[in-house]
């Protein structure tokens, strides 16, 4: 086999609307570019081997390419089953870059995706790890910490994704060990560190670290203030409307809509159904969120307070079983359900799938469930997240901010590779402050500049950081 032909991906024949939408999305992503035209000359990522599991859309292509730009050796796989954009894909693919993603992948693909994402051929038939792993939600690092726990002999831990999926993976680090003896030895060996996207893969790596288990430095991106207080929030604010509307084509207005959770990506989902009019109900197990929801003006109250009038249900915890069959079952008949968590375990499906309930499938990440008492209810993406299996995810704009951070962190990982130890870390408020800077001037943005004397009142210097490291945006 050419290395040209190291991918798998739906159909090479997209490729070329894929680059046109790429073109597209490069204009909107000036963070992204500036950092290409910065160093691309110096390639500080010069022949490093990274892997990226992250969801194969356009806007990940640019991010994509601004590593190959930057020296990287790259392969990709996407971070969920529904979520590549098969166009976007094409592109990659034909660009070269070896992707493994589709849409509408099994779980059993999904994960042999994650691993040819992550075994870079060695020119002798056998294979080698990535030196950096860009992780969304943590799959990439779980692999590798399971496969290295289980070829040290250790036992297989339980963990909280669920258990037809747990079975999945155990199969395919069987055949691993089978196939390639002392594999993930040789991987560890060789890195030098991941840095997560989102808050559900952040959380995973500080119980890995708390543990004791954590193997490599990890950059945690989420809680870059240019990361989780815009795509989580602005994002969302755009994306959930957009699955929902290419799922359903419902009208919003004047529905009652339940919004499950009240953090970054709940409060950008709640803004967002309220703009369109709909009425707009709260549920937070925080009382900090809880207050914060009832300020804006929603009512917050619990799931079963609303089963027979809530029409829409949108679930935004980063926890489990938080519509359970039992609320399913209440709710109103033609209800939708969907989530925009990263997990689809926000939901309980595998009940709802078991519990008798006729499935009727309307479209691919559309299904109506219908009970025995002839109420029905609309569950989207099978519970995945929404905005990704039902639309296009975020806009580029906002992503540019998130992969800026992204690739900053890889750049910052490699460069401290010997330094760093294996704890979760966060970018510097300065490097938070030039992402920001880089999506001013693409709209509009003109900044006021302190003087010297405001300067050394404030305690700062006048070209930042300009906050404290509490303070909280
Ligand atoms: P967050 O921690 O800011 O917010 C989650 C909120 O849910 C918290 O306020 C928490 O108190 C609340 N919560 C927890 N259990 C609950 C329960 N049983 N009932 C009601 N509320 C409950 O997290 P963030 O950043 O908002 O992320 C939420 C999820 O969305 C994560 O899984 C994250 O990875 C994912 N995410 C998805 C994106 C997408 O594009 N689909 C984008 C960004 C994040």
């Amino acid at each position: 086999e050419t290395v040209s032909h190291d991918y798998k991906i739906a159909d090479i024949g997209l490729a070329d609307f894929g680059r046109k939408e790429l073109d597209i999305a490069e204009q909107e992503m000036p963070g992204l570019m500036s950092i290409r035209k910065k160093y691309a000359a110096s390639a500080p990522l010069k022949g490093v081997r990274v892997t990226g599991s992250l969801h194969m859309t356009i806007q990940t292509g640019v991010l994509i390419e601004t590593l190959k730009d930057i020296g990287a050796d790259v392969r990709w796989a996407s971070c969920n089953i529904f979520s590549t954009q098969d166009h976007a894909a094409a592109a990659i693919a034909a660009s070269g870059t070896p992707v493994f993603a589709w849409k509408g992948e099994t779980l059993e693909e999904y994960w042999d995706c994650t691993l040819d994402a992550l075994s870079f051929p060695d020119g002798k038939g056998g294979y080698l790890g990535p030196q950096l792993v860009v992780d969304d939600g943590g799959d990439v690092t779980l692999l590798i910490h399971k496969g290295y726990e289980l070829e040290n002999g250790d036992k297989w831990v339980e963990t909280a994704s669920e258990s037809h999926e747990e079975q999945v993976i155990k199969n395919l680090l069987k055949r691993v060990h089978a196939e390639r003896p002392g594999f993930w030895h040789t991987v560890v060996k060789d890195w030098k560190g991941v840095s997560e996207e989102t808050t559900t893969g952040v959380h995973r790596l500080y119980q890995l670290a708390e543990a004791g288990k954590l193997l490599i430095p990890a950059i945690n991106v989420n809680d870059s203030v240019t990361k989780s207080k815009f795509d989580n929030l602005y994002g969302c604010r755009e994306s959930l409307a957009d699955g929902l509307k290419r799922a359903m084509d419902v009208m919003l207005a004047g529905k009652l809509a339940v919004v499950c959770g009240y953090g970054d990506v709940g409060k950008g989902c709640a803004h967002s159904l309220r703009a369109y009019g709909a009425r707009v109900v709260v549920t937070e197990i925080d009382p900090i969120n809880a207050l914060q929801a009832a300020m804006e003006g929603f009512e917050v109250n619990t799931v079963e307070s609303t089963l027979g009038r809530g029409d829409i249900y949108v679930t935004t915890t980063g926890n489990k079983d938080v519509i359970t069959l039992e609320h399913m079952q209440g709710m109103k008949d033609q209800a939708i359900v969907c989530n925009i968590g990263h997990f689809d375990n926000e939901i309980q499906v595998e009940r709802l799938q078991k519990s008798g309930a006729t499935k009727l499938n309307i479209k691919p990440q559309v299904d109506k469930y219908t009970f025995k008492d002839g109420r029905a209810i609309f569950l989207l993406a099978e519970g995945r997240l929404v905005n990704l299996g039902c639309a296009t995810g975020h806009p580029s704009f906002v992503m540019s901010n998130s992969f800026s951070n992204q690739t900053l962190a890889q750049i910052d990982l490699w460069a401290h590779k010997d330094i760093y130890e294996p704890k979760v870390y966060i970018l510097p408020k300065k490097l938070d402050e030039e992402v920001a800077r880089l999506h001013l001037e693409k709209i509009g943005v003109k900044l006021t500049t302190l003087t010297a004397a405001q300067a050394k009142y404030l305690g700062v210097a006048v070209e930042g950081p300009y906050k404290p490291e509490h303070y909280r945006y």
